[in-house]
């Protein structure tokens, strides 16, 4: 088996694995209760919130556990822009976003927000000077992503947060980082990071958010303290503990591991010279995703036909791949490759011969496919 939609989910790690299975049996307690057995959970839960705290270079204070990055992300945008709602009602945000980003501002749309939502480029980036046009100083909060999970386009946050603050300081801004944890050193200025266990050899079910001292979000879940009230609720122990030590092994060794999975992509990214009308969606920013429009060929057609090889691929993000009429985000970059779009997205672990069975693979079936699918 190859193994190349590491964008959608990964396999947990063995010793992940291991850790959840005794934390399971050993880790009993509710880790809010007064006694030793809630002690002993605690502790842990403090633990696996320094082991991520660490892997992202933030302080274990600020980060607050949820279930996964669709809530982080939901919790940022909504929680950031109630809490700001007396200051000002603009909020910022660009149309390749995540749909847990992008629906949290559909969803400020009609509660009377005023969003903006900035275009990208064929690349996939935004331009800074039109973001700086759209801040004015009723802008209490910009999110834009770290890492494109379709394309692997990256933009520039540092930039983004000098643009929006210098023009409203106050603003906040918020950094969708799921898939940029463990794999690029984060934009460590951001007042707030969405990070996701299932990314990064963790289970799924299990991510955080981080919050800068002095940013207020109100929570969207009643009924509990834990998580100092922003996410009631008993804690996901186990999943926690998972994902603790799956970020502490990840985030090891960093500029090697993407040097590795370079040439992978790289070997793979021939297939636009050794194939007529292959393009290349969004920019060769990141090196963990690759996503090739194969002209002629739907990507569902060629995802099932690699399937059969025993090779695993996307056609887009997991989230929107069941969801009809959804515009993709290659789309939004170049309209009309969507269709035959196909993303790979890589881990550590993947190796060039990998890509190179997958290359001879393509090779094998699209000429195929082009000859029964009539342009
Ligand atoms: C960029 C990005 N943000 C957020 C998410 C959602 O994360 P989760 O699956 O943990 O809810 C994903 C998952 O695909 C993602 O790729």
């Amino acid at each position: 088996m190859i193994y190349f939609d590491n964008a959608s989910t990964t396999a947990v790690l063995p010793d992940v694995a291991q850790e959840m299975y005794r934390g399971m049996l050993e880790y009993t307690g509710n880790p809010s209760s007064l006694h030793e057995l809630g002690f002993k959970s605690e502790q842990a839960l403090n633990k696996s919130r320094e082991q991520v705290a660490r892997a992202m270079g933030v302080n274990a204070k600020n980060l607050y556990f949820t279930s996964g990055g669709t809530e982080a992300n939901n919790t940022a945008v909504i929680g950031t822009a109630l809490a700001y709602k007396s200051r000002g009602m603009r909020v910022i945000t660009q149309v390749t976003e995540h749909p847990s980003v992008t629906d949290s501002f559909r969803h400020l749309e009609a509660l009377g927000f005023d969003v903006v939502y900035l275009p990208v480029d064929a690349n996939g980036h935004i331009d800074i000077e039109e973001l700086s046009d759209s801040v004015n100083e009723k802008t209490t909060l910009v999110s834009v992503m770290y890492v494109n999970n379709e394309t692997g386009a990256m933009q520039d946050i540092d930039a983004v947060i000098r643009a929006a603050k210098a023009k409203s300081p106050n603003c906040k801004v918020h950094c969708d980082c799921v898939q940029a944890f463990c794999k690029h050193k984060l934009p460590a200025k951001a007042d707030l990071i969405s990070v996701s266990s299932h990314k990064t050899g963790g289970p799924k079910g299990v991510g955080a958010l981080y919050i800068a001292d002095g940013a207020r979000v109100e929570s969207l879940h009643f009924g509990g303290s834990q998580e100092k009230g922003l996410r009631p609720g008993t804690e996901n122990l186990t999943g926690i503990m998972g994902f603790g030590l799956a970020a502490q092994i990840s985030s090891q060794d960093l500029e090697q591991k993407a040097e590795n999975v370079l040439k992978v992509k790289n070997t793979l990214l021939s297939l636009t010279s050794l194939l007529p009308d292959v393009y290349l969606n969004g920019a060769l920013d990141s090196p963990y995703i690759l996503n090739l429009s194969f002209t002629g060929v739907r990507g569902e057609v060629l995802l099932h036909a690699l399937e059969a090889d025993g090779i695993y691929t996307a056609t887009s993000s997991a989230c929107s791949a069941r969801l009809k009429n959804k515009l993709k985000i290659v789309d939004l970059l170049n309209e009309g490759r969507g269709e035959s779009a196909l993303r790979m997205s890589f881990n550590s672990q993947n190796t060039p011969e990998e890509a190179e069975a997958v290359c001879k693979a393509i090779l094998k079936h699209v000429p195929i496919l082009r000859k029964f699918q009539p342009r």
